[in-house]
């Protein structure tokens, strides 16, 4: 790049870090998705999974998706929530990494309404210790779903690979909040430590077990999408 570029190129670069900050993007999301918790993701552009999940098992498409999940913790999970969208994905790894985000965001956003609609049930008897604990799933679900909202927006937001130290800024933003997502949903259930076994808390235990399973492997894809970008020869 010569002299004159320069200048141009770092306003450029400064505008796209701004426009990418996650507190001024919440807006670009549809706020009706917000009060519409749904098992599938909700945002104007996830793709709809079809009726039928498993329709084209031999599928290249549906392939890809098997063996990306091949590498995360738990693959089972993660091709059951994922092979809806493999023609939407298209053995695309940016767009595998960008709806796996998109399903834990959505998964997220669900426990965050069954922990708000627990905490407004009646009576735990006496064990003030569960109400305390759910609060506090609500709450640090809320936290996670700020970071995973936060997440999805930056992967739409990439810039081309090219650009390489905005790429790297933007990958690594959210490597940190999908890890500190899946370390929220992980310590919901620290507040039930002493609280004996039961089934508010085999319940509890069970929904924040499936949706950390969903955030390590969208974890684990974002990961391998960012891994890669670097070990392309392309990539400055
Ligand atoms: C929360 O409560 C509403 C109203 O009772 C119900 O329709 C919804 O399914 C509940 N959501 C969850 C995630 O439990």
């Amino acid at each position: 790049m010569d002299t004159h570029q320069r200048p141009l190129f770092l306003i450029t670069t400064f505008l796209l870090l701004l426009l990418h900050h996650p507190t001024s993007t919440h807006s670009l999301i549809d706020p009706t998705t917000y009060s519409t918790p749904s098992a599938a993701p909700t945002t104007t552009s996830a793709p709809t999974p079809p009726a039928t999940t498993t329709t084209y098992p031999t599928n290249k498409d549906t392939e890809f998706i098997r063996s990306s999940c091949a590498s995360t913790r738990y693959p089972d999970e993660c091709y059951n929530s994922l092979s809806g969208y493999a023609s939407a994905v298209q053995q695309n790894p940016a767009r595998l990494a960008r709806v796996a985000i998109a399903v834990s965001l959505s998964g997220a956003r669900l426990e965050a309404t069954y922990f708000s609609n627990l905490s407004k049930e009646a009576d735990y008897g006496a064990d003030h210790r569960v109400s305390a604990a759910i609060h506090d799933c609500f709450s640090t679900f809320g936290d996670a779903v700020d970071q995973l909202r936060g997440s999805l927006n930056q992967m739409r937001h990439l810039v081309p690979a090219g650009s390489s130290e905005t790429f790297r800024f933007q990958m690594s933003n959210v490597q940190t909040w999908m890890s500190a997502a899946l370390t929220n949903e992980d310590t919901c259930t620290d507040g039930f430590d002493g609280v004996s076994d039961g089934p508010t808390k085999k319940d509890v235990f069970d929904r924040v077990h499936r949706a950390e399973a969903v955030t390590s492997n969208a974890l684990a894809l974002v990961n391998s999408y960012a891994n890669t970008v670097a070990a392309d020869s392309n990539f400055p």
